[in-house]
């Protein structure tokens, strides 16, 4: 992974205002979506930037994490218009199915429950993001089937 994080920052540019992006691209090519001590380490090492400076910027945003986490993240809203509609009906319903409460991992490495601020798609509250996939009108029916599909794309 040196090899590629030397890649990601050469594609970006090895200056400062790059390593929101760079660390986004170091998160999206690990296979349990997170950055790992060695590359944080080796970005350090790079772009001349302390340790504790990558760490400290990064934890400011929710959507990097320095634990490994599921090859698919879920992330529920649970702002106002979500939890009015129904964001709780969502949290059980992905729990039951899946075994694993908000900030866990499924035993397969599948899966990461987490919960989110506003996703900006209000109008079809419920909603929940999947990676980089938005899913609306949330209900405990929906959910086991977007769930059985990635389940059974993974078993293939
Ligand atoms: S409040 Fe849930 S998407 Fe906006």
């Amino acid at each position: 992974m040196i090899a590629r994080v030397k890649e990601i920052i050469k594609k970006h540019g090895n200056k400062r205002e790059n390593l929101l992006q760079i660390l986004h691209d170091i998160q999206n090519q690990s296979d349990q979506n997170y950055i790992s001590e060695e590359n944080i380490k080796t970005l350090s090492e790079e772009m001349k930037i302390p340790v504790s400076d990558i760490k400290g910027t990064a934890s400011f945003y929710t959507m990097y994490s320095f634990i490994p986490r599921g090859k698919y993240i879920i992330r529920i809203c649970e702002s106002p218009p979500c939890h009015i509609l129904g964001a709780q009906t969502i949290f059980d319903a992905v729990e039951i199915k899946l075994g694993i409460k908000v900030g866990e991992t499924t035993k397969d490495g599948l899966f990461t429950l987490e919960a989110t601020s506003c996703l900006g798609i209000c109008g079809v509250a419920p909603a929940m993001m999947i990676n980089d996939e938005a899913y609306g009108n949330l209900d405990e029916k929906k959910i086991n089937e977007i769930l059985e599909q990635i389940q059974e794309k993974e078993r293939k």
